[in-house]
């Protein structure tokens, strides 16, 4: 069967439903990792031949990405979760802005394209509204590699006479800047020394991908790298790990409900932060070869978090403890480190009786029993997957609009939770689903760099982006 994504005109006025709050009990087979699949797809324009994914998650981003590749001219199938991309036929295009706008991960282009055509021409990115997402470290770093760059309101063009290997320096470990380093380095003359890199999994696997294909890489899972360019690429098959917020984001669902649940190929040697405060708020969890078991009886326990960069707790579980710690026993803190915009989810849990403050990075939850129904609205991928979890522990039905968001990055969140014993359907989008078209074409806009308005969701704190846009 073969994918489409969808028109970026639609508004998907679909509705996710759930009936009422009932224990968890079964298997959640964890789909292919979105943030690791979406730069190697992005690194197979390095190599003039095919690559071959498995494991690949039909989620909206990664048909978003194929529609990409296949303008640039790619040729791109996936079938039964197995992606082929041909790059030999690319060519340089500039990137429609409608493409561009859709993800964040439209960024990630601008290093294999400058390594593959040695010019790029694409848009600022779009991707969720939690905060103003700028990408100074990304241009600053391409510089330092002889790239120019020009960018004039939404669009960007770079090019480069010869892309040249550099000793690079990372004032914060942004996972985009590293990734697109890691792959213009690869294809650049000379050696690339990375300092301050990144060190999230979904680094390490796009370093084992282009290794693979016959990159020199050594430092892969450090937060120093050396990539040594120039080489020819060649074919290669590679499996996508299983994705940890995905399989983190239902240990968060099983706090919320209660219950049991085997998390089936979840990657649990990248999710020690993760299994570490599902543990202290009270679930009993156990690796197994098979996946990640996790049970806890009645209601969790109150807990605190940071987030921050790996192996930190990772910022795309922050709302899904907001939704468990509504419903933990005692308060709950939760702090924010890397998005400023990064807690919309919480005005929309308060709709469901939640007791959350607010306080700049902070958010104080004073945890109930159980929450109550109600209609919510889902303003970015993570947050509306947090609703979800949410409506697993509310005694009335819940409806969520801005499903359009949530299937972004879950291949199908309804066949999962249902897997588990969830009373949990999606109505497809029809005029009557109950979603205005107005506040969910407000919901759905990408951020395009925007700032923190985009959600209204709390102040912007300049102090959490670390380069502006001007580099
Ligand atoms: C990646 O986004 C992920 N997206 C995000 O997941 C994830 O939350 C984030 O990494 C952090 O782990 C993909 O991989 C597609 P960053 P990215 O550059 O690369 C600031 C999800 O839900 N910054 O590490 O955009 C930035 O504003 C998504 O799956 C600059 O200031 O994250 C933010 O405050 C959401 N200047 C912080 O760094 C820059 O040039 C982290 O950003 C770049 C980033």
């Amino acid at each position: 069967m073969k994918y489409r994504y969808s028109d970026q005109e639609e508004i998907d006025l679909s509705v996710l439903h759930i009936r009422k709050r009932r224990r968890l009990d079964g298997t959640i087979g964890i789909q292919g990792s979105k943030n690791a699949v979406l730069p190697v797809m992005a690194a197979s324009l390095l190599h003039r031949g095919i690559t071959v994914l498995s494991h690949v998650p039909a989620i909206e981003d990664v048909f978003c990405m194929m529609e990409i590749l296949e303008w640039l001219g790619c040729s791109c199938r996936l079938e039964e979760h197995c992606l082929t991309i041909d790059a030999s036929g690319a060519s340089m295009l500039p990137v429609p802005d409608t493409m561009a706008g859709r993800m964040r991960s439209s960024i990630m282009l601008l290093g294999p394209m400058l390594g593959r055509f040695g010019e790029a021409k694409t848009s600022r990115p779009g991707g969720c509204p939690i905060g103003k997402r700028p990408i100074g470290l990304h241009l600053a770093a391409l510089k330092k590699m002889g790239v120019r760059v020009r960018t004039e309101g939404e669009h960007i063009s770079a090019s480069v006479l010869k892309l040249t290997g550099a000793r690079i320096h990372l004032d914060y470990p942004s996972v985009g800047a590293t990734e697109n380093i890691i792959m213009a380095a690869a294809a650049a003359e000379g050696v690339t020394v990375l300092t301050g890199a990144a060190r999230e999994p979904e680094i390490e696997i796009l370093c084992r991908f282009l290794a693979s294909a016959g990159a020199d890489i050594s430092g892969t899972g450090s937060d120093r790298l050396m990539i040594r360019g120039g080489r020819t690429l060649h074919d290669t098959a590679f499996a996508i790990p299983g994705d940890r917020i995905v399989a983190g984001t239902y240990l968060g669902a099983l706090l919320c409900a209660g219950g049991q649940v085997l998390l089936r190929e979840a990657p649990a040697e990248h999710m020690a932060e993760c299994i570490r405060t599902a543990r202290a708020a009270g679930a009993f969890v156990e690796v197994r070869p098979d996946g990640l078991f996790a049970s806890i009886k009645g209601r969790p326990e109150a807990f605190s978090l940071v987030t921050g960069p790996y192996p930190g707790f990772p910022t795309d579980l922050q709302s899904v403890m907001l939704a468990a710690a509504s419903v933990a026993d005692g308060e709950s803190l939760i702090q924010e480190n890397v998005f400023e915009n990064r807690f919309c989810a919480a005005k929309e849990l308060q709709k469901l009786g939640a007791h959350i403050i607010i306080n700049g990075r902070m958010a104080r939850v004073t945890g109930r029993s159980s929450l109550c129904g109600g209609r919510v609205q889902a303003e970015d991928l993570r947050g509306g997957a947090a609703l979800a979890a949410a409506g697993l522990a509310a005694d009335g039905p819940v409806r969520i609009c801005g499903y359009g968001h949530i299937r972004r990055g879950y291949e199908d969140i309804c066949r999962d939770l249902q897997d588990a014993g969830a009373e949990i359907w999606l109505e497809e989008q029809t005029e009557d689903a109950g979603c205005d078209r107005e506040e969910e074409a407000d919901g759905a806009s990408g951020s395009r760099g925007s700032s923190a308005a985009a959600g209204n969701c709390g102040p912007v704190h300049e102090d959490y982006n670390h380069y502006g846009d001007g580099q």
